[in-house]
This record gives C-alpha cells, structure tokens and sequence, in this order.
C-alpha cells in the first residue's frame, strides 16, 4: 500500500505522519476524490493530534480490569463540607446574605453566563440540537427561549447586560445561530449573544485503534465533551473579552434543564464569598443508580465520579455511620472563576480524555457502510473531556445544595424518566406552586407555564398578579 500511494498524490507531510501512526488506511480512497474532497480529508487529518489518541488508548487499555477506578471509588468519602439548604432561620439569613451578594454582583456586571449545547442528543431522539426542544407546557418555548429569557428578566432586574456564552459544536452550531437569528434573539442585544464552537475528536475502531472513515472523504468525528470549553472559550477570544468588561464569575450550565436558575444570586454570592475557584450545585440522588455523576473526596480532592464508572453496588455503597456515601448528585451548574478559567487555558487544557465504547456508523476497508444494519456492535471509541476534571485542579472548590424539585428536571431521555414529559410537568408543578402562594389553588397536573419575563420567582409571580401585569388566565394559557 505504502509504495503505491507514495506515487498518487498524497501530500508527503500526510503520507509520512499516517506511516507513523500506522493509519495509512485513511487516504486508501484518495484516486477516487476530486480536490475539495482531498483538501477536506487533509485537513481533516492534519487536525488530529494522533500521538494523543495514541497514548490515550494505549493508557485507556492497560485499565481493562477497572481497577483504577474501582480504588477511586473505594477510597471515595461523601464530600465534609456542603453549604445545605436552608434549615433554620440562621441557614435562611446566610442564603439571604449570599443572595444579596449575588445580585450586587450582577447588577456590577460582574457576572457572565455559559451554556454547553454542543451535545448531539442522542438519547433523546430529537433530530435538531436540544436547545430547539419545545418544551413550555403550554406555549412550547424551547429551552434556549426560556433561558433566553431568564436572562432578560435578569437584566431588567439588575440594570445589567449579562453577556451570555453559547457553546456549540460542529453538529450544533449553523442550527442553533440560525434559530437565534430567525427568532431575533428573543429581545436580547445580538452582541451580548457569543456563540463560540468546542473541537471535536475522530473515532476509532475499537480492536484496532484505527481512525474511522465516515465517508471515502471524511472522518468518524464527534464533539470534544464539554472540556472542549476551555480552548473554545480562549480560541473565541472570550477569556480577553471577560477580562476586559470585568467578568469575574461565570455560571454554567447544561442545555438540558429547562428550570435552572440561571445566574442564580445565592450561588453566585456563596461561590464569590468563598472566593471558590469552581463551584458545584448537587442535589440528593433519586437512587444509586440514577445516572448522574457523583461529587465526592478522594485523598481530600473534591472530584466528580460519573455515573458510567460505578458499579450498582459501588453507588449504592454507605459509610460507617449508614450514610449514603454517593449521594451528591452533579446538576452540572457550576459556577467558575474567570481567573482559574484562565489558568486552564494557559496551561493547555490538560483535562483527561475518557473513553466511550459506541456503535459509530462508517465505512469498511471495502468502502461498504458498518457495522451491519441490524448489528448491536459497540465498534468505535470516542475521546471526551469533561469540564468537571477540572475540579481536582481548582485552588478552591466549593459545593451548594441545590432544591431538586426547583432547580433540576433535565430532559434527556424520549421517554421514562428525565424526558420532555417529567420536564413540562415540573414546569407546571413549580408554577402552581407560586401561583398557590398568590392566591390560587390548582388542580394537580393542570398545565401552567409562566414565562421567565412575568416572573423569576414566587414573589414576583404575586407582585405581577396583585398589580394586573398578568392574570391567571394568561398563565393557563385560556387568553
Ligand atoms: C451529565 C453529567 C453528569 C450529570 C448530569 C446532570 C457528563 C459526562 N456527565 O450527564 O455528571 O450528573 O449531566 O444532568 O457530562 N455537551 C457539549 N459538548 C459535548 C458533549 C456534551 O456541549 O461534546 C453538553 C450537552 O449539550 C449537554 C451537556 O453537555 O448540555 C451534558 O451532556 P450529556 O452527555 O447529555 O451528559 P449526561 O450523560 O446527561
């Protein structure tokens, strides 16, 4: 193959790096393209970073029998330190306090906003990147315009103009720009809207290690993880960019969780008061085996352990007083700060890479597609990096007790739990909630959904209804 190739017109700087890393399999289709497909697979391959993958797998497969992990989670003690919800009214005034803090810090401009909506979905099934979901239980809004406007009602609260950081990726982005465009950025300023893209990583064959081909003139490639934040947001320009408006705080989040509260003021002023370099909101697991990373001690780190490196009988695991060991389940909100975002950057972005075993469509040596129709093969590995790796390398970690019933109702799943219908429902529990407080009793189930520009909050429901800004109709979607 070697000698035959070196006569087509292979660039000689791709020749030899395929030799290298014994991937010359990937330009075995080159005679057969035209130059736009050539020039695509080229730079394609001039792109990865093979020595990487090389020495990841090679690390990745001498860890067949788990064991790293499995002393990870064996030495793992519940995290000492969490700032509780409140309990008494002491706990009440320290989460007032904070909140305070917090909402100074907004209206200061100190405060910026990220969302990861680089994922493909696809446990979902939804065709479309998931902030497009419709998910308002009347109006069907979709995620990003509920976040959209939870912003919004943030600034006109604040005095502020938050700026807000959308991470996409190669199979996201041109959807989800154009989607903000048409919907002419639900009100919000365009330049305080930044969508910048995360890098992605080829696929490999899973017994060889061989870089996939999608097509004859394209790579098997997949989006990063949300690790990928570090680079994209230093590539966007973004750390420059905080710096010079004074960002010094950033909240994270997933698109996935339509009630987030987003920029949350207590968590805000809890993470600056500790000066935490990154913090974590977890809620208590529904059940050892509910698919969320755990937040944990290991050798006095704060780590994340997901959910994919634990056995049932490890996560059920309890501690010598019958406590829950695993029970700080990661919402992924986060809140960073500026400067240890910078640090990461600086330092290239070391977070790990991790391995997945997947079924990844593509092309065999015969340019036919595989793995068979039909076939449940997982014959593909793909590399992520995940943000929460960065926790270990935080000078100061904090964790906050989130209010699951308020805070978390992700939507991953098509159906069952987690799924657009559990979402929606929670929409409309948590508005019937506030609008108990305002008056009105509700039956259970019945449909409400209040739009983040009536009212962020409980109080604010009441202040809106008691001065006719919105009536109950409205909110039942009858007008
Ligand atoms: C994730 C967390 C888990 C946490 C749970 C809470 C990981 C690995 N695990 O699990 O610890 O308890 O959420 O809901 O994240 N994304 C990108 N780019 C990528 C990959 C993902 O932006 O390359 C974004 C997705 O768009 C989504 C988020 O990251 O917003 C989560 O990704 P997903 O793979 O769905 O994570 P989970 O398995 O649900």
């Amino acid at each position: 193959m070697n000698d035959a190739l070196m006569n087509r017109n292979v660039p000689a700087d791709l020749l030899q790096t395929l030799k290298s890393f014994n991937q010359l399999h990937l330009v075995q289709f080159w005679d057969s393209l035209n130059a736009a497909q050539q020039q695509q697979l080229a730079d394609q391959i001039r792109s990865i970073d093979f020595e990487l993958i090389q020495t990841t797998l090679r690390k990745g497969l001498e860890q067949t029998d788990a064991e790293p992990q499995a002393n990870r989670a064996d030495k793992a003690k519940a995290p000492a330190s969490v700032v509780r919800q409140p309990s008494s009214d002491a706990d009440a005034g320290e989460w007032k306090r904070a909140a305070q803090l917090g909402e100074q810090l907004l209206k200061d401009g100190q405060v910026g906003v990220i969302t990861v909506a680089g994922g493909q979905g696809s446990r979902l099934g939804f065709e479309h990147p998931k902030g497009l979901y419709p998910i308002g239980p009347i109006s069907q809004r979709s995620l990003f315009q509920i976040f959209a406007e939870q912003i919004l009602a943030r600034n006109r609260r604040h005095q502020t103009s938050i700026l807000w950081m959308i991470m996409t990726s190669d199979a996201t982005h041109s959807e989800t720009v154009q989607f903000f465009q048409a919907q002419n950025f639900f009100g919000l300023n365009p330049d305080r809207v930044v969508f910048f893209q995360q890098g992605c990583m080829p696929a490999v064959d899973a017994s060889t290690g061989k870089v996939l081909l999608e097509s004859t003139s394209a790579i098997c490639l997949s989006p990063d993880g949300h690790g990928g934040l570090v680079s994209g947001l230093s590539n966007a320009g973004l750390l420059r960019q905080m710096k010079d408006e004074g960002i010094q705080h950033v909240f994270y989040h997933q698109v996935d969780n339509p009630t987030v509260i987003l920029c949350d003021p207590a968590f805000t002023g809890f993470h600056a008061d500790h000066q935490s370099s990154l913090s974590t909101n977890v809620v208590r697991k529904a059940s050892p085996t509910e698919r969320m990373g755990v937040l944990v001690e290991v050798d006095g780190q704060t780590q994340i352990i997901e959910y994919s490196e634990l056995t049932p009988s490890q996560a059920a695991k309890e501690d010598e007083t019958g406590q829950w060991i695993f029970w700080a389940g990661n919402t992924a909100i986060h809140m960073f700060s500026r400067p240890f975002l910078e640090t990461l950057a600086e330092e290239g972005c070391r977070l790990p890479l991790h391995l997945a075993k997947k079924r990844v469509a593509c092309i065999d040596e015969n340019g036919q597609p595989a793995p068979p129709a039909g076939s449940s093969e997982l014959n593909g590995i793909k590399f992520e990096r995940f943000i929460f790796d960065a926790l270990p390398l935080a000078p100061k970690t904090l964790i906050v007790e989130g209010n699951r019933d308020r805070e978390f109702n992700p939507v991953k799943n098509g159906q069952g739990t987690d799924s657009p219908a559990t979402a929606r429902s929670a929409l409309s529990r948590i508005g019937r909630q506030w609008l108990k407080v305002a008056g009105f009793n509700l039956a259970d189930e019945t449909p409400v959904e209040i739009s983040p520009l009536i009212a962020l909050d409980s109080d604010e429901l009441n202040d809106a209804i008691k001065s006719g800004v919105c009536s109950l109709e409205q909110l039942l979607g009858k007008n």
